[in-house]
This record gives structure tokens, sequence and C-alpha cells, in this order.
């Protein structure tokens, strides 16, 4: 077996393929082979001495909204270089083979960039802006160069339409996640730490709801020693190893 191949557990295979729905949760680290750095990698340069735990905060956009809002011009700047990688393209072609719901807790669109459909933006997505007073979708002027821009119907800063730390996950985000999480024959853990919540405890649920829960990270994260099935390996390496066995099976 060639180094970079992983070994799927015959079990995992076998729940995929008779599975009436699969559940992926994904994180930072699917896409970490696309260049974009996790969100606990030391920030880069210019912004290594800020702790994105501070800035991603209602309270950081309140007290000095320029600053959060150049954070994420930067993080966008960083994501529009970036390239759906084989790990994101290997979930896509699992919505063929598999009955999947993907929930993912980035916000840089790079799975639909990948052709998966129906993705749940579990903490929204950073292409996107919203007016800060109404809460609702906007495209601000291109014409308006402020730092954060303008609502174009208020007036009030804009902000990136994301989850921040202390605010609420969007309704129908987790209400979509907690059913498909319910309703997980099997449930894939991606690239993520499993240590912000309630994205995290969408694992724990499922194993409450008797799901094979298998994870795919090269290091344990804070569910590792929960999960059924651990694949020690890159999400880009682990997810076309898994589907090429699927396909092997004839699924
Ligand atoms: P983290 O940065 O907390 O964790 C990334 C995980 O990816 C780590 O466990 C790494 O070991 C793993 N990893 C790194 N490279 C990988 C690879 N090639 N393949 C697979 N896994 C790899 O990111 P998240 O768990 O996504 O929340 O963090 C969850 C949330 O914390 C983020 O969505 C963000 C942050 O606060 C909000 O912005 C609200």
């Amino acid at each position: 077996m060639a180094d970079d191949e992983v070994s799927i557990p015959d079990a995992l295979l076998e729940a995929l393929r008779a599975a009436r729905q699969v559940t992926v949760l994904t994180g930072a680290g699917v896409s970490a082979e696309s260049g974009v750095p996790t969100f606990r990698d030391a920030q880069q340069g210019l912004w290594a001495r800020y702790d994105p735990q501070q800035l991603a905060t209602p309270e950081a956009f309140e007290a000095d909204p320029t600053l959060v809002w150049q954070w994420y011009r930067w993080r966008r700047e960083l994501i529009a270089r970036a390239e759906p990688n084989p790990g994101h393209r290997a979930l896509a072609d699992l919505e063929s083979l598999c009955p999947l719901t993907l929930v993912t807790q980035n916000v840089d669109g790079l799975h639909r960039d990948a052709g998966s459909a129906g993705v749940v933006e579990f903490h929204g997505n950073i292409h996107r802006d919203r007016c800060s007073r109404e809460d609702v979708i906007v495209e601000p002027s291109p014409d308006d160069d402020r730092e954060p821009p303008g609502c174009p119907r208020c007036d009030a800063p804009v902000r990136p339409d994301v989850v921040w730390f202390g605010e609420a996950i969007p309704g129908d985000a987790l209400r979509t996640a907690l059913e498909a999480t319910e309703r997980a024959d099997v449930f894939l853990a991606v690239g993520t730490s499993a240590t912000v919540h309630p994205a995290a405890g969408l694992i724990d649920r499922a194993l409450d709801a008797g799901a094979v829960v298998a994870e795919i990270n090269p290091e344990a994260s804070a569910a590792g020693s929960r999960v059924h099935h651990a694949l020690a390996a890159g999400a880009g390496t682990a997810l076309p190893a898994l589907v090429r066995a699927l396909r092997q099976g004839g699924c």
C-alpha cells in the first residue's frame, strides 16, 4: 500500500453502504490543504499579534470595526487564492454514493466551489456581507471605500455574514444539522478539533443516537477517544481513499 494511501476499515465501509443517512461535519482542517490556515494555526504576518478568538466577536467589532473589517479583508484575500482540494472534491463525489448531509464550520465556501450541494453553513459564509443593524444580507456600494463600508439601506456599518463567538448559530442551519445528526447511520467528523460548541456537540449527539462515528484528522481531536473509527490522516488523502474503496465495493 502506498505511503500516502489510507486503509479504510471494512466496518466503516459496510456501515456507509448500508446507511440511509450519512452526515459529515467538516472543520478548518479540510481547507488546510487548500492553503487556508486552520483557526488555531498561528496567524500569519501582520495578524500574528492578534488572537482570532478576540477578533471574531461582536465586542471587537463594536470596539474597533475597522480592525475587524481589515482582518476579514485579509482572510477574504487569502481565501480568494484558495482552490478546493481533493478532500473537498471527494466529499462532493460522496454525495453520489451515499444519502449525505454536509455540515461545515468553515466559512470559506470551498465545499460549494468543489460541487457539494446543500451545504449547511453552520458558521455562515465569509463572502457575504450583512448590515450590522438590520441583520440582512447586503451588498455595499463598490464606491464606498470606508472600512467597514456602510449599509446601502441605512448606512450602519456592514459586517461579514459569519457567526462570531457568543452569537447564535443561524436557526435553519442549526435545525438542519441537528436533524441530520439525529438521523445519521454514519457520522464523519473531518478536520475539526471538536472544541467549539455547538458544532462539536454534534459528534456526541451522533454517538448517543447510535450512529457509527468516524474521525479523519492527523491529530486526535477532543472527540477522538469516543469515535468508533479514527483515521489518522489528512482529509485530502483519506477522503479520496474512502470514495475509491466505496466504489471498488460497488457502492
Ligand atoms: P481548528 O483549527 O480548531 O482545528 C482544525 C483541526 O484540523 C485540527 O484538529 C487539526 O489537527 C486538523 N487538521 C489539520 N490539517 C488537517 C488535514 N489536512 N486534514 C484533516 N484535518 C486536519 O478548526 P475547527 O475545528 O474548524 O468558529 O474550529 C472550529 C471553529 O473554531 C471554527 O469554525 C471557528 C473557530 O472559532 C467560528 O468562527 C465561530
